[in-house]
Protein backbone atom coordinates (compact mmCIF):
# COMPACT_ATOMS: atom_id res chain seq x y z
CA UNK A 1 0.00 0.00 0.00
CA UNK A 2 1.67 3.61 -1.05
CA UNK A 3 0.33 6.13 1.03
CA UNK A 4 1.26 10.38 0.60
CA UNK A 5 1.61 11.99 4.10
CA UNK A 6 1.26 15.56 4.60
CA UNK A 7 2.94 17.08 8.03
CA UNK A 8 2.83 20.62 8.35
CA UNK A 9 1.98 21.31 12.38
CA UNK A 10 5.14 23.66 13.36
CA UNK A 11 6.98 25.55 10.80
CA UNK A 12 8.45 22.36 8.31
CA UNK A 13 6.42 21.79 5.12
CA UNK A 14 6.81 18.03 4.98
CA UNK A 15 5.72 15.03 2.22
CA UNK A 16 6.84 11.78 2.14
CA UNK A 17 5.59 8.83 0.06
CA UNK A 18 5.78 5.64 2.00
CA UNK A 19 5.41 1.93 1.08
CA UNK A 20 3.95 -0.47 3.17
CA UNK A 21 4.70 1.85 6.58
CA UNK A 22 8.33 1.45 6.18
CA UNK A 23 9.69 1.70 2.27
CA UNK A 24 10.59 5.29 1.66
CA UNK A 25 10.06 6.03 -2.36
CA UNK A 26 10.33 9.69 -1.73
CA UNK A 27 10.67 12.36 1.53
CA UNK A 28 10.74 16.20 1.26
CA UNK A 29 11.14 18.67 4.14
CA UNK A 30 11.22 21.92 3.00
CA UNK A 31 12.01 24.41 6.47
CA UNK A 32 11.46 27.80 7.39
CA UNK A 33 13.61 27.69 9.67
CA UNK A 34 16.00 30.68 8.20
CA UNK A 35 13.08 32.92 8.61
CA UNK A 36 12.35 31.85 12.40
CA UNK A 37 16.41 32.60 13.01
CA UNK A 38 16.02 36.01 12.25
CA UNK A 39 13.57 36.34 14.79
CA UNK A 40 14.52 34.05 17.53
CA UNK A 41 11.54 31.82 17.37
CA UNK A 42 8.59 30.57 15.35
CA UNK A 43 6.37 33.37 14.38
CA UNK A 44 2.95 31.35 13.45
CA UNK A 45 1.94 33.68 11.02
CA UNK A 46 5.18 33.65 9.09
CA UNK A 47 5.35 29.97 9.48
CA UNK A 48 2.03 29.38 7.82
CA UNK A 49 2.60 31.82 5.16
CA UNK A 50 5.48 30.08 3.78
CA UNK A 51 3.73 26.69 4.04
CA UNK A 52 0.62 27.88 1.95
CA UNK A 53 3.83 29.20 -0.71
CA UNK A 54 5.07 25.48 -0.73
CA UNK A 55 3.31 22.79 -0.01
CA UNK A 56 1.85 21.91 -3.41
CA UNK A 57 4.97 22.36 -5.18
CA UNK A 58 6.70 20.18 -2.34
CA UNK A 59 3.62 17.72 -3.47
CA UNK A 60 4.56 18.20 -7.00
CA UNK A 61 8.36 17.20 -6.25
CA UNK A 62 8.01 14.50 -4.07
CA UNK A 63 5.83 12.93 -6.88
CA UNK A 64 8.45 13.29 -9.41
CA UNK A 65 11.38 12.06 -6.83
CA UNK A 66 9.34 8.93 -6.26
CA UNK A 67 8.56 8.35 -10.12
CA UNK A 68 4.88 8.02 -9.37
CA UNK A 69 1.71 9.64 -10.20
CA UNK A 70 -1.71 10.49 -8.14
CA UNK A 71 -3.36 7.38 -9.54
CA UNK A 72 -0.55 5.22 -7.94
CA UNK A 73 -1.11 6.01 -4.78
CA UNK A 74 -3.92 4.15 -2.66
CA UNK A 75 -4.24 6.94 0.36
CA UNK A 76 -3.45 10.15 1.51
CA UNK A 77 -2.44 10.80 5.11
CA UNK A 78 -2.16 14.42 7.31
CA UNK A 79 -1.30 15.56 10.42
CA UNK A 80 -4.53 16.77 11.82
CA UNK A 81 -3.31 18.38 15.49
CA UNK A 82 -2.19 18.86 17.85
CA UNK A 83 0.18 21.95 16.13
CA UNK A 84 -0.16 26.04 15.18
CA UNK A 85 -3.53 25.82 13.90
CA UNK A 86 -2.47 28.40 11.23
CA UNK A 87 0.08 25.60 9.71
CA UNK A 88 -2.04 22.50 10.22
CA UNK A 89 -5.02 24.10 8.43
CA UNK A 90 -2.66 24.70 5.41
CA UNK A 91 -1.92 21.03 5.26
CA UNK A 92 -5.40 19.67 6.24
CA UNK A 93 -7.02 21.67 4.05
CA UNK A 94 -4.98 20.96 0.78
CA UNK A 95 -5.46 17.13 1.79
CA UNK A 96 -8.98 17.25 1.73
CA UNK A 97 -8.95 19.13 -1.53
CA UNK A 98 -6.42 16.18 -3.10
CA UNK A 99 -8.72 13.54 -1.79
CA UNK A 100 -11.81 14.70 -3.20
CA UNK A 101 -10.20 16.11 -6.14
CA UNK A 102 -7.74 12.31 -7.08
CA UNK A 103 -10.47 9.84 -4.87
CA UNK A 104 -8.74 8.56 -2.23
CA UNK A 105 -9.21 7.93 0.72
CA UNK A 106 -7.72 10.34 3.80
CA UNK A 107 -6.46 9.36 7.24
CA UNK A 108 -5.78 11.94 9.80
CA UNK A 109 -2.83 11.54 11.99
CA UNK A 110 -2.12 13.07 15.56
CA UNK A 111 1.28 14.45 15.63
CA UNK A 112 2.35 12.72 18.96
CA UNK A 113 1.72 9.23 18.15
CA UNK A 114 2.91 9.90 14.49
CA UNK A 115 6.10 10.50 15.78
CA UNK A 116 6.71 7.22 16.99
CA UNK A 117 6.19 5.70 13.77
CA UNK A 118 9.49 7.34 12.52
CA UNK A 119 10.80 3.71 14.80
CA UNK A 120 9.19 1.60 11.82
CA UNK A 121 10.31 3.30 8.84
CA UNK A 122 13.34 1.11 7.19
CA UNK A 123 13.41 -1.30 9.02
CA UNK A 124 12.94 -5.46 8.70
CA UNK A 125 12.82 -5.85 12.79
CA UNK A 126 10.09 -3.37 13.68
CA UNK A 127 9.60 -2.90 17.35
CA UNK A 128 7.61 -5.68 19.38
CA UNK A 129 4.72 -4.91 22.02
CA UNK A 130 3.94 -3.91 24.71
CA UNK A 131 5.85 -0.39 23.60
CA UNK A 132 6.90 2.26 25.94
CA UNK A 133 7.48 5.35 23.97
CA UNK A 134 9.01 8.66 25.18
CA UNK A 135 8.32 11.48 22.46
CA UNK A 136 10.10 14.48 23.25
CA UNK A 137 9.46 17.61 21.10
CA UNK A 138 8.93 21.29 20.78
CA UNK A 139 5.71 21.10 22.11
CA UNK A 140 5.56 17.78 23.83
CA UNK A 141 7.06 15.82 26.77
CA UNK A 142 5.25 12.30 26.88
CA UNK A 143 5.48 8.73 28.15
CA UNK A 144 3.07 6.81 26.29
CA UNK A 145 2.17 3.09 26.23
CA UNK A 146 1.26 0.93 23.18
CA UNK A 147 -0.17 -2.17 23.83
CA UNK A 148 -1.07 -2.35 20.37
CA UNK A 149 -1.04 0.36 17.05
CA UNK A 150 -4.49 1.23 18.03
CA UNK A 151 -3.99 0.69 22.19
CA UNK A 152 -2.20 3.60 23.68
CA UNK A 153 -2.38 4.99 27.16
CA UNK A 154 -0.77 8.53 27.85
CA UNK A 155 1.12 7.95 31.13
CA UNK A 156 2.64 11.11 32.29
CA UNK A 157 3.75 14.40 30.51
CA UNK A 158 5.09 17.97 30.75
CA UNK A 159 2.95 20.20 33.38
CA UNK A 160 4.37 23.10 31.45
CA UNK A 161 6.91 23.78 29.24
CA UNK A 162 8.13 21.14 27.14
CA UNK A 163 11.68 19.81 26.91
CA UNK A 164 12.47 20.76 23.64
CA UNK A 165 10.73 24.06 23.93
CA UNK A 166 13.16 24.49 27.37
CA UNK A 167 15.97 24.06 25.19
CA UNK A 168 15.27 26.97 22.54
CA UNK A 169 14.16 29.19 25.53
CA UNK A 170 17.54 28.37 27.88
CA UNK A 171 19.34 29.02 23.98
CA UNK A 172 17.47 31.93 24.01
CA UNK A 173 18.82 33.24 27.66
CA UNK A 174 22.62 32.16 26.56
CA UNK A 175 22.09 33.77 23.02
CA UNK A 176 23.22 30.91 21.40
CA UNK A 177 20.17 31.33 19.03
CA UNK A 178 17.49 28.91 17.57
CA UNK A 179 16.96 26.65 17.07
CA UNK A 180 18.07 25.84 20.87
CA UNK A 181 18.56 22.52 21.29
CA UNK A 182 21.38 21.88 18.76
CA UNK A 183 22.64 24.86 19.96
CA UNK A 184 22.94 23.92 23.77
CA UNK A 185 23.97 20.50 22.66
CA UNK A 186 27.24 22.32 20.15
CA UNK A 187 27.81 24.21 23.41
CA UNK A 188 27.62 21.55 25.94
CA UNK A 189 30.06 19.43 23.36
CA UNK A 190 32.76 22.63 23.22
CA UNK A 191 32.67 22.79 27.29
CA UNK A 192 33.30 19.29 27.52
CA UNK A 193 36.51 19.71 25.38
CA UNK A 194 37.61 23.02 26.58
CA UNK A 195 38.24 21.20 30.05
CA UNK A 196 37.21 24.15 32.24
CA UNK A 197 36.41 23.48 35.45
CA UNK A 198 33.66 26.04 35.84
CA UNK A 199 29.92 24.43 37.35
CA UNK A 200 26.91 26.21 37.58
CA UNK A 201 24.56 23.93 39.30
CA UNK A 202 21.14 23.90 38.15
CA UNK A 203 17.68 21.96 39.57
CA UNK A 204 16.49 18.75 37.91
CA UNK A 205 12.71 19.61 38.35
CA UNK A 206 10.13 16.53 39.49
CA UNK A 207 13.25 13.99 39.22
CA UNK A 208 12.23 12.28 42.67
CA UNK A 209 8.28 12.89 42.21
CA UNK A 210 5.95 9.84 42.14
CA UNK A 211 4.28 10.56 39.36
CA UNK A 212 5.44 10.50 35.04
CA UNK A 213 4.99 14.03 34.71
CA UNK A 214 7.88 16.59 33.77
CA UNK A 215 8.07 20.00 34.51
CA UNK A 216 10.58 22.24 32.61
CA UNK A 217 9.69 26.28 33.28
CA UNK A 218 11.43 26.33 36.58
CA UNK A 219 14.65 25.29 35.10
CA UNK A 220 14.25 27.99 32.36
CA UNK A 221 13.34 30.58 35.42
CA UNK A 222 16.67 28.96 37.07
CA UNK A 223 18.98 29.72 33.90
CA UNK A 224 17.39 33.37 33.51
CA UNK A 225 18.45 34.17 37.17
CA UNK A 226 21.97 32.84 37.01
CA UNK A 227 22.46 34.32 33.66
CA UNK A 228 21.32 37.91 35.20
CA UNK A 229 23.76 37.10 37.90
CA UNK A 230 25.88 36.35 35.48
CA UNK A 231 25.69 39.75 33.38
CA UNK A 232 25.40 42.08 36.89
CA UNK A 233 29.01 40.46 37.65
CA UNK A 234 30.50 41.31 34.16
CA UNK A 235 30.75 37.00 33.76
CA UNK A 236 28.51 36.90 30.78
CA UNK A 237 31.15 35.34 29.29
CA UNK A 238 32.03 32.30 26.53
CA UNK A 239 33.19 30.11 29.07
CA UNK A 240 30.38 30.39 31.22
CA UNK A 241 27.61 30.35 28.42
CA UNK A 242 29.16 26.95 27.56
CA UNK A 243 29.06 25.57 31.51
CA UNK A 244 25.49 26.76 31.63
CA UNK A 245 24.95 24.87 28.46
CA UNK A 246 26.25 22.11 29.46
CA UNK A 247 24.07 21.78 32.90
CA UNK A 248 20.69 22.53 30.99
CA UNK A 249 21.41 19.73 29.07
CA UNK A 250 22.48 17.65 31.73
CA UNK A 251 19.67 18.60 33.88
CA UNK A 252 16.78 17.67 30.61
CA UNK A 253 18.48 14.84 30.07
CA UNK A 254 18.66 13.73 33.93
CA UNK A 255 14.89 13.99 34.20
CA UNK A 256 14.33 12.26 30.79
CA UNK A 257 16.20 9.13 31.33
CA UNK A 258 14.98 8.57 35.28
CA UNK A 259 11.38 9.18 34.33
CA UNK A 260 11.38 6.68 31.67
CA UNK A 261 13.28 3.99 33.72
CA UNK A 262 10.20 4.57 36.07
CA UNK A 263 7.67 4.11 33.32
CA UNK A 264 9.71 1.02 32.47
CA UNK A 265 9.42 -0.53 36.01
CA UNK A 266 6.04 0.65 36.74
CA UNK A 267 4.78 -1.23 33.10
CA UNK A 268 5.29 -4.71 30.89
CA UNK A 269 7.42 -3.07 28.47
CA UNK A 270 9.28 -5.28 25.43
CA UNK A 271 10.46 -1.94 23.44
CA UNK A 272 11.36 1.19 24.24
CA UNK A 273 11.06 3.93 21.81
CA UNK A 274 12.40 7.23 21.80
CA UNK A 275 11.00 10.05 19.26
CA UNK A 276 10.45 13.98 18.51
CA UNK A 277 13.51 16.14 18.09
CA UNK A 278 14.95 16.11 21.36
CA UNK A 279 15.68 12.21 20.70
CA UNK A 280 18.64 13.67 18.05
CA UNK A 281 20.15 14.76 21.27
CA UNK A 282 23.61 12.58 20.98
CA UNK A 283 23.78 13.09 25.06
CA UNK A 284 20.52 11.92 25.73
CA UNK A 285 20.71 8.58 23.19
CA UNK A 286 24.53 7.90 25.00
CA UNK A 287 22.38 8.57 28.65
CA UNK A 288 19.30 6.19 28.12
CA UNK A 289 21.65 3.75 26.84
CA UNK A 290 23.88 4.04 29.76
CA UNK A 291 21.27 3.84 31.85
CA UNK A 292 19.42 0.79 30.33
CA UNK A 293 22.95 -1.36 30.62
CA UNK A 294 23.35 0.10 34.02
CA UNK A 295 20.02 -1.31 35.31
CA UNK A 296 20.65 -4.03 33.30
CA UNK A 297 17.02 -3.51 31.34
CA UNK A 298 17.52 -5.55 28.34
CA UNK A 299 14.72 -4.21 26.44
CA UNK A 300 15.55 -3.10 23.26
CA UNK A 301 16.08 0.23 22.60
CA UNK A 302 14.69 2.51 19.02
CA UNK A 303 16.15 5.19 18.14
CA UNK A 304 15.11 7.22 14.78
CA UNK A 305 17.93 8.35 12.40
CA UNK A 306 17.99 11.84 13.44
CA UNK A 307 16.80 13.06 10.24
CA UNK A 308 13.81 11.26 11.26
CA UNK A 309 13.51 12.65 15.33
CA UNK A 310 12.81 16.01 13.83
CA UNK A 311 9.48 16.55 12.20
CA UNK A 312 8.79 14.94 8.83
CA UNK A 313 6.08 13.61 6.80
CA UNK A 314 7.47 9.95 6.41
CA UNK A 315 6.29 9.03 10.15
CA UNK A 316 2.92 10.34 9.40
CA UNK A 317 2.45 8.30 6.12
CA UNK A 318 3.91 5.40 8.06
CA UNK A 319 1.52 6.16 10.99
CA UNK A 320 -1.53 6.00 8.69
CA UNK A 321 -0.21 2.37 7.12
CA UNK A 322 -0.67 0.79 10.93
CA UNK A 323 -3.53 2.68 12.10
CA UNK A 324 -5.81 2.75 8.45
CA UNK A 325 -8.47 4.36 9.68
CA UNK A 326 -9.86 6.95 6.98
CA UNK A 327 -12.29 9.50 7.95
CA UNK A 328 -14.45 11.08 5.17
CA UNK A 329 -12.90 14.00 3.95
CA UNK A 330 -15.54 16.55 5.13
CA UNK A 331 -15.57 15.61 8.64
CA UNK A 332 -11.79 16.17 9.16
CA UNK A 333 -10.87 18.87 11.07
CA UNK A 334 -7.43 20.65 11.54
CA UNK A 335 -7.49 20.57 15.80
CA UNK A 336 -4.30 22.55 17.74
CA UNK A 337 -4.68 20.82 20.83
CA UNK A 338 -5.69 17.33 19.80
CA UNK A 339 -4.68 15.33 22.61
CA UNK A 340 -2.97 11.74 22.54
CA UNK A 341 -6.09 10.31 24.76
CA UNK A 342 -8.36 11.03 21.60
CA UNK A 343 -6.88 7.81 19.83
CA UNK A 344 -7.00 5.74 22.76
CA UNK A 345 -8.82 2.53 22.33
CA UNK A 346 -8.07 1.13 26.03
O1 LIG B 1 9.80 17.17 16.78
P1 LIG B 1 10.21 18.54 16.40
O2 LIG B 1 10.93 18.72 15.08
O3 LIG B 1 8.99 19.52 16.35
C1 LIG B 1 7.93 19.48 17.25
O4 LIG B 1 7.03 18.63 17.07
O5 LIG B 1 7.99 20.32 18.19
O6 LIG B 1 11.10 19.09 17.61
C2 LIG B 1 11.70 20.35 17.59
C3 LIG B 1 12.45 20.52 18.90
C4 LIG B 1 13.02 21.92 19.08
O7 LIG B 1 12.66 22.38 20.36
C5 LIG B 1 14.54 21.70 18.98
O8 LIG B 1 15.28 22.60 19.77
C6 LIG B 1 14.66 20.28 19.50
O9 LIG B 1 13.55 19.59 18.96
N1 LIG B 1 15.90 19.64 19.02
C7 LIG B 1 16.88 19.26 19.86
C8 LIG B 1 17.94 18.78 19.04
N2 LIG B 1 17.53 18.87 17.73
C9 LIG B 1 16.28 19.40 17.75
N3 LIG B 1 16.96 19.30 21.21
C10 LIG B 1 18.10 18.86 21.77
N4 LIG B 1 19.15 18.41 21.06
C11 LIG B 1 19.12 18.35 19.71
N5 LIG B 1 20.18 17.90 19.03
ZN1 LIG C 1 6.94 17.10 16.11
Amino acid sequence: MIILGIETSCDETAVSIIQDGKKILANIVASSLELHKKTGGIIPEVAAREQLKCLIPVIKETLAKSGLAPKDLDALAVTSGPGLIGSLLIGVETAKALAFAWGKPLIPINHLQGHLYANWLETDNPPQFPILGLTVSGGHTDLIIMKDHQKIKWLGGTRDDAAGECFDKCARLLELGYPGGPAISKAASEWVTSNSKIKIPLPRPMINDQTLDFSFSGLKTAVLTQVENLKEKKEFNQENIMALAYEIQEAITDVLVKKTLKAISQNQVASLLLAGGVTANPRLKEKMKAALKKQQIKIPLFIPESKFCTDNAAFVASCAFFNFQPSPWQKIQADSSLEIEEVIKF
